[in-house]
């Protein structure tokens, strides 16, 4: 089964046919279960089905444990960017290969002790969900295709400064967002493939006079047609059906014990 964690603007994505909701040890999340083309596909509103939980109070590990319970294997993130680079434009789509993560307040592992575990992620994000994405996207919209970038993860809930955004650009820093962490770690703690789809809908402070969140929704409206393609041809054209990564064994070699 494949998971889709849809961010704002992408809450009814696909249409999909039965509600199930997931007892985790973080919370009951409710997701949404349907087929898209031959496979089975669980989508799950990040911020709550009636949108309620803004960036810094998502239930990251709820919503990534429940998709666990639900044997889901792989997950496409969705999630609306602005963007730090000044030759990007709204309407963009990158497919990031790295992140850094500027939050300060969530709940970041599903190992607080007892057992301690250190996760790998030298491959932040899954290679092979990487790599059938970014050729789904050149079939949809090659024109629009950043096939990497470094993703910063904000706390929110306010945008950033323009401070903030030049400091970013100066350290390398290609697209800014609220969502991508701890979701693509917490994926990588439980052994599921995770990989981004980032769509700019915006450009960062700084580079435009304002910016507002009906301006971020509406560009996020506007792409559902092609995002959704993206998504349909990433699961049923490009990714093999067999899993040959390694996120599903990164978790045998990365607990702690004690030698002796
Ligand atoms: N900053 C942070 N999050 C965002 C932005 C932004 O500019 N645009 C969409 N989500």
């Amino acid at each position: 089964m494949y998971g889709i964690i849809g961010g704002s603007g992408f809450e009814s994505f696909i249409e999909l046919e039965r509600e199930v909701r997931v007892r985790t040890p973080y919370g009951s999340i409710t997701s949404y279960i349907g087929r898209l083309g031959g496979v089975n596909i669980a989508f799950l509103p990040r911020h709550g089905i009636k949108h309620e939980y803004p960036p810094h109070k998502v239930r990251y590990r709820a919503n990534m444990y429940s998709f666990y319970k639900l044997g889901v294997k792989r997950v496409i993130g969705l999630n609306a960017v602005g963007s730090i680079l000044e030759y990007m434009r709204a309407g963009d789509i990158v497919v990031p290969h790295d992140y850094v993560d500027f939050t300060k307040s969530r709940g970041y592992t599903f190992y607080d002790g007892p057992r301690v575990v250190h996760v790998d992620v030298s491959q932040p994000y899954c290679p092979e969900l990487r790599r059938s994405i970014v050729k789904a996207a050149l079939d949809v919209c090659p024109e629009r295709l950043w096939d990497r970038g470094v993703y910063v993860a904000t706390e929110g809930a306010r945008y950033e400064t323009p401070a903030e955004i030049s400091m970013f650009r100066s350290l390398g820093f290609d697209i800014v967002g609220m969502t991508g962490c701890p979701e693509a770690a917490l994926a990588r703690e439980l052994g599921i493939c995770y990989a981004a789809i980032c769509l700019v809908t915006n450009r960062a402070a700084g580079l435009q006079d304002r910016l507002t969140t009906s301006e971020v929704l509406a560009v996020a409206k506007a792409s559902i047609p092609y995002v959704a393609k993206i998504v349909e041809l990433t699961i049923n054209r490009y990714l093999p059906r067999e899993r040959s990564c390694k996120c599903g064994e990164i978790l045998a070699e990365a607990e702690f014990r004690r030698t002796g």
